[in-house]
């Protein structure tokens, strides 16, 4: 075996969808933990609560993400200017907004989100890569579940 040459850039098409995926999770992660922060207002301590509990799930979610990419023998991008370019998961408000404004745009975040994983997901299939498929397939549950969370939680706001 020849070590000495380094490998040529790897074309995997699961590497390209798990960036674009490891990039709306890590802003997705972001916008939550901001809106953990600024929400305000009678919905205060239930939804401090419950997007600390999104955040915490969308850290873990990451790190496996991320070396699921290594594990296919690519290398992960990471920092946020990096993961930023990757994702188009749009912003929660930057200051004083109702709550509902932060539960919208975290709806948005995570039908972004949840199609990268789809798209992982597919992807994946057509490659024949079964353990990124499934990485995938989990990611698209846990998106749809706090969709419907957030969903329900909206019509009463
Ligand atoms: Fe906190």
């Amino acid at each position: 075996m020849n070590t000495s040459t380094t490998q040529p850039a790897v074309t995997n098409p699961v590497v390209g969808a798990l960036s674009t995926l490891l990039g709306d999770s890590y802003s997705l992660m972001g916008e939550t933990h901001l809106a953990h922060w600024n929400v305000e207002g009678s919905a205060f301590f239930e939804l401090h609560g419950a997007f600390q509990k999104q955040y915490e799930e969308l850290f873990e979610a990451v790190d496996d993400i991320a070396e699921r990419i290594r594990a296919i023998d690519a290398y992960a991008p990471g920092g946020l200017k990096a993961l930023a370019k990757l994702s188009t998961v749009p912003p929660v408000p930057t200051g004083a907004a109702p709550a509902k404004d932060f539960v919208a745009a975290l709806i948005e975040g995570h039908e972004t989100t949840t199609e990268s994983a789809k798209k992982v997901r597919d992807t994946a299939a057509e490659t024949g890569d079964l353990e990124t498929q499934d990485l995938a397939i989990g990611r698209v549950r846990v998106h749809q579940k706090t969709l419907w969370m957030l969903r329900s939680y909206l019509k009463n706001l």
